[in-house]
């Protein structure tokens, strides 16, 4: 792989989603990680991150100068920049003058290798206080900008090279073409990281895990455990099965779109649990948010240990069980638990942690390398459709957490309503790309009066809670256009007699999170 060194910055796991987007695979290994350690790992190159830190601060993430010794290609990004230059005896002062955002490079000489061509002055992003002032030895200096005198430098015999500026963010429209001439063109790595041989390669490590053993694994709905279901599909075939827990706290359609769709596209045998009714009682009475979590968390580890018993039960007649879980952890999750070496990550042992003892899974986790992005491209490789591909968020407790007040089969069904009416008019406006995903949040404990025909009524609101994001961690709300609004409005008051009233929730987050509950 191609290792991405992480300085503590937040642009580690970009970087890493770039490098693959020149196809070339790519990990993300702590900056504590000793040069042996990188070693060991037969690295094709190796990248700098970023950093928030002066290289000349107290405790500032330091270079082992040893990892320049081992011939193997390294590209230096900002305070990897600097710290490469400062290994390498080349020079780094704190000038004063600080460069952030977007700011003009202009390429000096012919460019080198990785800015040749390019125009001659053209915008990147910049984030730095102290720059490089010195190329070492060794070195071409190939571009400049106001606040870097060295703003980028290549050593292309010993395949060494870095940029002052972020050439991973979007602001700088020629960043991606120059880590790609770097990966490609100076550390000669060849761009074999394709849809195709992810899939390939993940369907090979699937069968040599789980051999001639059985697998289970319980489908949400949701893209991860769709791809990683229809993936180990193909891998082992029948001797997968998914269980899908209806907890009745779905949206309209969307059992539909598992036991049907998926079904359909991967020719998965899929057990379906109705567990409605249980969900239904434990839920009765409850108001508090917490609560309802905690219940809705407990009762769907219950059903789907019952489940995996009632498997373990029939598999048991003709001698065989269940050994394997499937589980759709992401790159980023096992990235953020520190991991990436070990076998179990802290957070798929929190997902499994539920499950009695008796019934002791391996995980097989065929998403563990991947970005989401890469699982979307999986997917519509492996023939899942578009609607389960690019499936919005939803979070596990359902529409549980979007009624304001007690979860009852009749507020549920008011909810399914508005909601579904939601759906299909921000559909219809070909919206579904351009917002993160849109709860609507029914107000059972709230009542309005309005006004109805010739009569007046005393009915529910309904919250439409469009909000635009990137990772979830932050979120605006998304200025639907009115006429769309208009039309959501209009029909949920029309169709659904229990709302008199929509309201729109206009708060960004934070202060407010995504979900009301
Ligand atoms: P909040 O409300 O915290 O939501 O801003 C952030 C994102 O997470 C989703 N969400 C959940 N997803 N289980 C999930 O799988 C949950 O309990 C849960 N709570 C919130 C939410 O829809 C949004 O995308």
């Amino acid at each position: 792989p191609v290792l991405v060194v992480d300085f503590g910055a937040q642009y580690a796991q970009l970087i890493a989603r770039r490098v693959r987007e020149a196809q070339v695979y790519s990990e993300v290994v702590p900056h504590t990680m000793p040069v042996s350690e990188m070693v060991a790992r037969d690295p094709a190159a190796i990248v700098l991150s970023g950093g928030p830190s002066s290289v000349y601060a107290d405790g500032a993430p330091q270079i082992d100068p040893a990892l320049f010794d081992q011939g193997i290609p390294v590209f230096g990004i900002c305070y990897g920049f600097q710290a490469m230059a400062r290994a390498l005896d080349g020079g780094v002062e704190h000038t004063g003058t600080r460069e952030y955002g977007r700011t003009d490079l202009s390429v000096v000489g012919d460019g080198g290798t990785l800015h040749q061509d390019l125009p001659a002055g053209h915008p990147v992003w910049m984030s730095h206080g102290d720059c490089v002032t010195k190329a070492p030895e060794g070195f071409t200096v190939t571009a400049t900008s106001a606040g870097a005198p060295v703003a980028a430098f290549e050593d292309t015999a010993r395949r060494f090279a870095g940029v002052q500026y972020h050439p991973e963010v979007l602001h700088s429209p020629h960043g991606q073409e120059v880590l790609r001439r770097f990966l490609h063109e100076v550390a000669g790595l060849r761009p074999q990281w394709t849809t195709s041989s992810i899939v390939d390669d993940s369907v090979e490590a699937v069968r040599a895990q789980v051999g001639e053993g059985r697998a289970i694994c319980a489908l949400s709905g949701g893209v991860d455990s769709a791809v990683a279901g229809a993936l180990v599909h193909r891998a082992i075939g029948d001797r997968l099965t998914c269980v899908f827990v209806d907890h009745g706290l779905l949206r309209a359609g969307e059992r539909t779109q598992v036991e049907r769709d998926f079904v359909a596209a991967t020719g998965v045998r899929l057990v379906t649990v109705d567990a409605a009714d249980r969900f239904l009682s434990a839920l009765a009475g409850v108001t508090d948010p917490e609560e309802k979590r905690k219940i809705i968390g407990r009762e769907f580890i219950r059903v789907f240990e019952q489940a995996a018993r009632d498997l373990q039960a029939e598999a048991g007649e003709s001698g065989e069980h269940f050994d394997y879980l499937v589980q759709g952890t992401l790159y980023p999750d096992v990235v953020e638990s520190g991991g990436g070496t070990g076998a179990a990550n802290i957070k798929s042992h929190h997902n499994v942690g539920g499950l009695p003892d008796d019934l002791k899974f391996d995980l097989v986790e065929p998403l563990r390398a991947l970005f989401k992005d890469e699982v979307r491209r999986v997917g519509l490789e492996l023939g899942l459709p578009e609607t389960i591909v690019h499936r919005q968020p939803f979070p596990g407790p359902g529409l549980g957490i979007r009624i304001i007040g007690e979860v009852t089969a009749h507020n549920l069904e008011i909810l399914r309503a508005a909601d579904s009416i939601a759906r299909e008019e921000l559909t219809a406006a070909g919206l579904d790309r351009d917002i993160w995903q849109c709860p609507v949040v029914l107000l059972a404990d709230v009542r309005s009066v309005g006004v109805q025909g010739d009569g007046r009524t005393y009915g529910h609101p309904v919250v439409l809670r469009p909000v635009s994001s990137e990772d979830a961690m932050t979120a605006d709300w998304t200025r639907l256009p009115y006429d769309v609004l208009e039309r959501i409005s209009t029909r949920i008051t029309n169709e659904v007699s229990e709302v008199n009233r929509v309201v729109l929730d206009v708060t960004s987050k934070p202060p407010g999170t995504i979900e009301w509950e």
